[in-house]
Parts: structure tokens; C-alpha cells; sequence
């Protein structure tokens, strides 16, 4: 449930029509709906709302200071991978105690960041980086909460490129080897076990994986208690899929109940890393149609945003839907809608059906509140695009469209 509707002929966000804020801020644009987020992050939360529990919104997946000061006045904490991460999360207010810090290559400079903050956890990777974690406390003179992150072995089913759970993974600590590291874990001078953590991958869309790790996870912790090492926290990671098509994903209900069946009756905190499932159809990407061009096989729609604004179509083929900003009665026809980029993975769909458009007619791209803006680059010397946050019948902008100035700031001629 989104507030992305028509409203008469003209596509809305929350009261706002689209038009509007095209009008004035230019294309292309992302538009986030701040009730949409909101109600998401709500749903989530009340689904656990029978046990202890912390949601730590997945930074990465928008990563706008805006957004994350919505999650910050929810009580949400945050999931966060680098430093930087940590960084805009301390700017809109989340708490460090509520933050934990994932990722396979944490540097000395974010280990100390992280401490220095007072992070609730890192989710540890792999031996070297406990060893340091280990080492960076003790000359710093803290103690460093960790949990170690197990890689459980499971098939998310889900695309290859966002699978994170299974052997062939980089992620985690086999599960096999966990025990182990734990043991020396609790022997080190300044490390404090507290938790066991996974994610297994995401954009799932069904429960099944989600049981089956957990259920790895809790055996590993029954025989962590039963040899002395207490784990007061269970993070299950994010995961959660969304609707861009026909998936038909579990409600967040229907998740919680596999995720609780599998941890049975506990008073840990479990943690949860959602991202997607908060964001992903609560924002779309709002583009101008710059020119109609048929080839000899395939109609092309040319449009002024681009694999560089949203890569999720070039990368892992993801499919989002395209509707018209203004809705008539039209000639459909089948079309491929691409950018301006000079390469053929320049797409954001491919035979996609739609209404017959005209250039300077809107498009929106839908569900592209999760991993849009957060993995736009400038290929092509294309400054990134602003970004537009709606609540009610207000609108603002929370990013302002890069200029060509920034495109070379910090660059400088070689002196000869
Ligand atoms: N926790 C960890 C440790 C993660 O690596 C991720 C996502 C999440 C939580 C949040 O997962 P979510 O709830 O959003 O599924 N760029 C890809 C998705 C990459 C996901 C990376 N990790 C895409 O556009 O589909």
C-alpha cells in the first residue's frame, strides 16, 4: 500500500500532483512519499510488537538524510556498512545504541569511528576482523561489542547478485566454524560477545529461507549458552521482497510468524535490517520523454534519466514498472524505455507495454525508493538528480540536482 495514486487524469504523490513538482524542480527527479515510509516501517514494527525487539533501517538502501530522520523519529536504529553510513545516521539523529555495523571489510579508521560513537554491535565477518576489532578497542580503551555474523547456508532464491547466505558467498562465518571463532571471541581482552547475526540475501519472496536460517542461528546459540557464552541479541538481517510485478512476497505479518516459530519463545532482542520493504514503493523516479525512435524490430523510448540514475534494471535485470504521469486513453504499444547513455544495458525496461508518449510527456519509473539515488554515479558526466520528499500537499527538496560545477569539484591539472 503506497501513496502514489491518480487523482482525476494526473498521478499524485500523497496530494501533490506529479506535474507539479516536475514543473518546478526539472527531471529527472526521485519523489519519496514520507506517509508511505512511514506507514511501511509501522507495519514492520507492529508485527513484533509482542516481543523485544529493534528495527535497524538498512541504511544503504536510501541513504538520504531526510529519509533517515524519519527513521529517527520513529525510534528506528539503523543497519550501517561503512563509515560514512555512520556518518548521516549521527546527522539525523539516530542513536549509535541503536546501530549496528555490517560488511565484509570494515577499515581501522571505521572500527574507530564505530567504537568511538558507541555502536551497539558489530556483525564481525571473519577471524582477521575480530582480531582487529580486538586489537583498535584495546589501545583505544573500550570494549567492543560484537556479534558474529553466520553464514547459514541457505538458498534465498532469490537473483545471484543479492544472494548473501550461502556457502559461495563472501558473507559471514560458516556456520561450521562458528562455535570456534566464538569460543576465541570470548577469550579476547576486549571484545564482548552479545549477539548472533545473518542475512541471507534480499528481494525474498517467500518465508521458508528466512525459517530455515533462523533455525541454524538458534541451535548455534543453545550450544553457545550451553557452554557459557550468552547471546542477548538475535539479528535475522533484512531481506524482506516487495511487489514490482507479479511477486507475490509475504506480508510482514506472515514473516514475522516464521521468524518467531523458528526462534520459539525467547527474551533476546531480536534485531531486523529491513530496508526494501520500507522504501522500495514509497519512491519513484520521475523522467521526461526526450524523443520516440522506431528501429527495424523495437520502438524505443529515449527519456532524460539513465542507468547512472537508477542501475537496477542494467544490473540485475530488475524489472519496474512505467506508468504515464498524465493517464489517457491511448494506442498502447510495447516499447524498450532507455537513457541518453552510450551503452546498450542503457535501460530502465525492456518491451515494456504503455500508452503511446509524446516528447515532453512525464514517465514515472515506479517502486525506486530502495537502491535507486543510493546507486547513482555520474557516468557520463551526468550530475546526479535531485531528490523530493511529499508529505500531505507539501513538498521539498532533500537533494538538489548536482550542477556541472560539482561534476569537477575536488579535481585539479596536474602540475608540470
Ligand atoms: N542487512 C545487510 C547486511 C545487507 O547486506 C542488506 C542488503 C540489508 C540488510 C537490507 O536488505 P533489504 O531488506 O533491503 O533486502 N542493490 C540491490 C540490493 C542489494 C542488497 C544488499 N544488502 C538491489 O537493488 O536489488
Amino acid at each position: 500500500m503506497n501513496y502514489f495514486n491518480y487523482q482525476g487524469n494526473k498521478l499524485h504523490c500523497e496530494e501533490v500532483p506529479v506535474e507539479t513538482i516536475a514543473a518546478e524542480v526539472g527531471t529527472p527527479f526521485y519523489l519519496y512519499s514520507a506517509s508511505t515510509i512511514e506507514r511501511h516501517y509501522r507495519v514492520f514494527e507492529e508485527a513484533f510488537a509482542g516481543v523485544n525487539h529493534l528495527i535497524c533501517f538498512s541504511v544503504k538502501s536510501n541513504s538520504n538524510i531526510a529519509v533517515l530522520k524519519l527513521m529517527a523519529t520513529m525510534g528506528a536504529g539503523a543497519d550501517i556498512v561503512s563509515g560514512g553510513e555512520l556518518y548521516r545516521t549521527l546527522k539525523a539523529g539516530i542513536k549509535p545504541g541503536k546501530t549496528v555495523f555490517s560488511g565484509v571489510g570494515k577499515k581501522e579508521d571505521e572500527i574507530r569511528f564505530a567504537l568511538d560513537t558507541g555502536i551497539l554491535m558489530f556483525n564481525v565477518e571473519s577471524f582477521e576482523e575480530l582480531e582487529t576489532i580486538n586489537r583498535i578497542a584495546g589501545y583505544m580503551n573500550r570494549r567492543a561489542p560484537v556479534s558474529l555474523r553466520v553464514n547459514p547456508d541457505v538458498d534465498p532464491r532469490t537473483h545471484p547478485y543479492i544472494s548473501t547466505g550461502m556457502e559461495k558467498n563472501k558473507f559471514g562465518i560458516p556456520v561450521t566454524e562458528a562455535f570456534y571463532l566464538y569460543r576465541k571471541a570470548a577469550g579476547m581482552d576486549n571484545i564482548d560477545v552479545i549477539g548472533v547475526d545473518c542475512h541471507i540475501g534480499s528481494q525474498l519472496t517467500s518465508s521458508e529461507p528466512f525459517g530455515e536460517a533462523v533455525a541454524k542461528l538458534m541451535e548455534l546459540v543453545n550450544v553457545l549458552e550451553d557452554d557459557g557464552i550468552s547471546i542477548r541479541y538475535i539479528d535475522v538481517g533484512g531481506g524482506l521482497g516487495i511487489v514490482y510485478d507479479k511477486e507475490s512476497p509475504p506480508l510482514p505479518s506472515n514473516y514475522a510468524e516464521t521468524i518467531l516459530d523458528a526462534t520459539g519463545n525467547t527474551d533476546r532482542t531480536l534485531i531486523f535490517e529491513p530496508g526494501r520493504v520500507i522504501v522500495g514503493n514509497a519512491g519513484i523516479l520521475v523522467t521526461k520523454v526526450l524523443y520516440n525512435k522506431k528501429g527495424p524490430t523495437k520502438n524505443f523510448v529515449i527519456v532524460d534519466a539513465a542507468m547512472n540514475d537508477l542501475i537496477r534494471p542494467s544490473l540485475y535485470d530488475a524489472y519496474q514498472e512505467v506508468r504515464t504521469v498524465i493517464r489517457s486513453d491511448r494506442e498502447e504499444m510495447v516499447a524498450d524505455i532507455v537513457g541518453p547513455i552510450c551503452e546498450s544495458t542503457d535501460f530502465l525496461a525492456r518491451d515494456h507495454m504503455l500508452p503511446r508518449v509524446h516528447s515532453g510527456e512525464l514517465l514515472a519509473i515506479m517502486s525506486a525508493g530502495a537502491y535507486g539515488f543510493p546507486m547513482a554515479s555520474q557516468y557520463n558526466s551526468r550530475p546526479r538528480c535531485a531528490e523530493v520528499m511529499a508529505r500531505g500537499d507539501r513538498y521539498q527538496i532533500i537533494r538538489d540536482r548536482e550542477t556541472y560545477e560539482d561534476l569537477v569539484s575536488g579535481e585539479r591539472f596536474f602540475k608540470d
